[in-house]
């Protein structure tokens, strides 16, 4: 299948995994400047299941709250609207990315595992370093690769071309779907992004996450979900001279990737937490 084959086909697909009405519904009234701390809460307490794991996330040890949220009209007090919105994302998404089948070779476990590494390490990141909102870079963070998914779903031939040749040949996924695959993780990661209507720097976060490209405007997003990802996939081990950022943003991530000593465990004690919430249930 060529690429624009692979777009149509993509294009077609009318059963890609989605958010539940909720996420919508309150990025509905954000975006018309219409949320008010009470109809947020409204919205989200009609599901009691999503009002406490939202409530479990807030309260959990890595994220980082420092006091206790004890309703849904508190969280989006302290939190703000749009971290809330992002709880909702974070609650629901493993949900809705579930792999239909499971090849040999790739293991839902590790990714997840991964995803949430990359997720608490960018938000980390965003935090130390004031370039993003932290609860944007933890969702860029956690959706990096779930483009991943959408190809092991729809487009299972490639997937195991992919798995193929990462086996065979030792090379890097990335590498290895530019060489065999009629469309990228990153392309579907992005769209899939764009149709839950995630904001502008989500989506080129996730679409620049392997391809960077220095951008004058950047928002400082996209770079803190790479300088993640490389952590996550090197052993927390990025010499800070293998990444190579815009002067701004090379400023204010390249003194943490210098000395990760000084936020490095702290983060990684927060991954281990995540990972026990996310993975409970898998
Ligand atoms: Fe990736
Ligand atoms: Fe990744």
């Amino acid at each position: 299948m060529d690429n624009k084959t692979a777009w149509d086909t993509l294009e077609k697909i009318t059963n890609l995994p989605t958010l539940p009405a909720v996420y919508f519904q309150v990025n509905k009234l954000l975006q018309d400047k219409q949320a008010s701390i009470e109809k947020i809460a409204r919205i989200i307490e009609v599901d009691p299941g999503m009002s406490s794991s939202i409530l479990r996330l807030v309260n959990s040890a890595f994220y980082g709250l420092g006091k206790t949220c004890n309703s849904i009209s508190h969280a989006v007090m302290i939190l703000g609207f749009n971290a809330v919105k992002n709880a909702i994302v974070s609650v629901t998404v493993l949900d809705a990315l579930t792999v239909k089948d499971r090849p040999a070779g790739f293991n839902t476990t590790d990714f997840w595992r991964h995803s949430v590494s990359v997720a608490v390490l960018a938000r980390q990141l965003a935090q130390r370093s004031r370039l993003a909102a932290p609860e944007d870079a933890f969702i860029a963070g956690l959706l990096h690769d779930a483009g991943k998914i959408i190809l092991l779903n729809y487009f299972k031939d490639d997937f195991l071309r992919i798995l193929q040749a990462v086996r065979e040949r030792n090379l890097a996924f990335a590498d290895a779907e530019q060489e065999v695959a009629s469309l990228d993780h990153v392309q579907i990661g992005a769209y899939l992004a764009r149709k839950w209507q995630m904001p502008d720097p989500i989506v080129e976060a996730i679409a620049c996450h392997h391809y960077y490209v220095t951008q004058d405007d950047t928002t400082g997003l996209v770079e803190c979900v790479i300088a993640a990802n490389m952590l996550a996939n090197s052993n927390y081990s990025v010499h800070p001279d293998d990444i190579i950022f815009e002067g701004r943003v090379e400023d204010a991530l390249k003194p943490l990737l210098a000395a990760p000593e000084s936020w490095l465990p702290e983060a990684v004690e927060e991954i281990d937490a995540a990972c026990e919430f996310f993975l409970e249930k898998r």
